[in-house]
């Protein structure tokens, strides 16, 4: 319904002309899901914003509004007490309610102003560490043939966690309410104890539970470390070929990346010390070097660390995915071949539990805990208590060796699928080498692009990285990224044929 405005009911007794506008703008409409109150306090700010209702107009009364509207007085009353408590309307007790004077005009103006400037076109301003990100994207990671980087999600012991989770919230009293305040930065300590025990046995580590930080994944970690140890302008040795959102973290905190090429032994130590003598911060992923998969050979370990030593610089270990060794046992840490502190180890669980739990771990020299702990609090403070306080039961009361267990024999047995699917669907196009460990595998392609067969996959619903995305200025040959953790062998077999004809179009 339009609403008419006659004197008496608006009028400013000072800006003259307003009288007899129509303000049709005001109109609710009853129909909508928003409630008709809402409408109205919206129609009204936004008159007001845009100058139609002038500082000092006074309104009709709320009696009066609200017949003209066709709606209650309440209505009229809710939405004119949000209007004076956000100070746009000023009620004065026995003269009605007028339009604030105290927003002057200058200021609306200059809003009128400034939005007409601003066009969906116009890029923001950024900083000169995010604007280089430009091209950096993550997308939710979906349970398919061959995603990367996600682990069987189904075969995750739901109804234990649900059990476990349960039992945190079925505790009453401070038991439950010191778990719904703010937790310790550090983490929860009966979960840095845990893991402390758990990297000590599974990756020998050696640390006591105070060096343990609990944080919101492997990648929020790196971020911490970055915080704390680099300067802008350092020089940071990268994997070539490497993991992206790692190199990216690394960029974004002012670190110098200076690529350092891999070959069949890790990180080409020698390289990066004849190429880059300085290094502040050295990252490496030495049980399964991610994408290649090759494992860094002690010779390699142990120059790393001398290099380490003699820079006065900071080895970040990633150990993303290392429980997963399919025909070996886990290969020890560098951390603890380590002794003059100078490496910053960092774990997670998005692989050995879930990805969206968000939960990792970094290791630290006890002389960094203070400053990594301080870090820890400007980077979202602490992670959620009653999720660790599950992780700690699930891993105490025997869970995670049982589902490591499990999973490293339905890791084998993906990839043993894949391998198979491989030679009988993909032969001639795709040949997939086995991997010692982890959840993907590389299918080097015979004449194909890798970049074309990734689109050609992905027109089928099918992920297959390529391998290029993964290299700055490493020339590799082509190849395609292929994940087989979240995937059954029957969706592998599938998926391989479904791959073997997208590239049949394009051979
Ligand atoms: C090599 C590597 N490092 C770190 C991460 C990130 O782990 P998180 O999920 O704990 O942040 C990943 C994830 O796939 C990875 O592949």
């Amino acid at each position: 319904m339009a609403w008419p405005i006659e004197p008496p009911w608006i009028y400013d007794s000072e800006v003259k002309g307003a009288a007899g506008y129509t303000l049709s703008a005001l109109d609710v409409d009853g129909r909508l899901a928003v409630p008709l109150h809402r409408q109205l306090y919206e129609r009204v700010r936004k008159a007001i914003l845009d100058r139609q209702l002038r500082g000092g107009m006074r309104l009709p009364s709320t009696r009066i509004l609200a017949d003209e509207l066709g709606i209650s007085r309440n209505t009229v009353l809710t939405a004119f007490d949000q209007l004076i408590a956000e100070g746009y309307l000023e009620g004065k007790v026995g003269s009605g309610t007028f339009v604030a004077r105290a927003i002057p005009d200058e200021l609306l103006s200059l809003r009128n102003r400034a939005s007409a400037r601003v066009s969906p076109s116009r890029q923001p301003r950024l900083s000169r560490r995010a604007a280089p990100l430009s091209s950096l994207t993550a997308t939710a990671g979906r349970q398919r043939a061959f995603e990367p980087g996600i682990p069987a999600v189904d075969l995750f012991p739901a109804r234990v966690w649900a059990r476990l989770l349960a039992k945190q919230w079925s505790r009453s009293g401070p038991a439950l309410y010191d778990s719904l305040a703010y937790g310790d930065p550090a983490g929860l300590m009966r979960l840095r104890e845990s893991v402390a025990r758990y990297v000590g046995a599974a990756r020998g580590v050696t640390c006591e539970a105070a060096q343990v930080i609990i944080t919101s994944g492997l990648q929020h970690g790196l971020e911490i470390a970055a915080r704390v140890l680099l300067d802008p302008g350092d020089s940071v040795w990268f994997e070539d070929p490497g993991y992206p959102a790692a190199r990216a973290t690394l960029f974004a905190a002012g670190g110098r990346i200076h690529l350092v090429p891999i070959d069949d032994q890790g990180i080409d130590v020698a390289y990066g010390a004849r190429r880059h003598p300085s290094p502040r911060l050295i990252y490496v992923t030495p049980s399964h070097q991610f994408p290649l998969g090759v494992t860094m050979s002690a010779a390699r370990r142990l120059e790393l660390l001398e290099v380490a030593r003699r820079a006065d610089a900071w080895l970040l270990e990633d150990d993303y995915d290392s429980e997963y060794r399919h025909s070996t046992h886990p290969i020890p840490s560098i951390q603890g071949l380590d002794t003059n502190e100078r490496v910053i180890y960092l774990g997670t669980f998005s692989k050995v539990l879930f990805p969206a739990l968000r939960l990792g771990y970094v290791i630290v020299p006890p002389a960094l805990v203070d400053p990594f702990v301080r870090a820890r609090i400007l980077a979202g403070r602490t992670s959620p208590t009653i999720d660790q306080a599950v992780v700690t039961d699930f891993i105490e009361e025997g869970f995670f060796d049982r589902h490591i267990r499990r999973m490293r024999s339905a890791y084998r047995e993906r990839q043993e699928a894949l391998l198979d699917a491989g030679r009988k669907f993909l032969d001639g196009m795709v040949t997939i080498r086995p991997s010692q460990a982890g959840m993907h595998v590389l299918g080097w392609l015979e004449n194909i692009n890798d970049k074309v067969a990734s689109r050609a996959a992905a027109d089928m619903n099918i992920e297959a990285a390529p391998l290029s995305a993964f290299c700055v200025e490493a020339q590799l040959k082509d190849a395609l990224l292929l994940g087989y953790g979240s995937v059954t062998p029957r969706q592998i077999r599938a998926g391989a044929e479904t791959l073997a004809r997208a590239l049949s179009g394009i051979a």
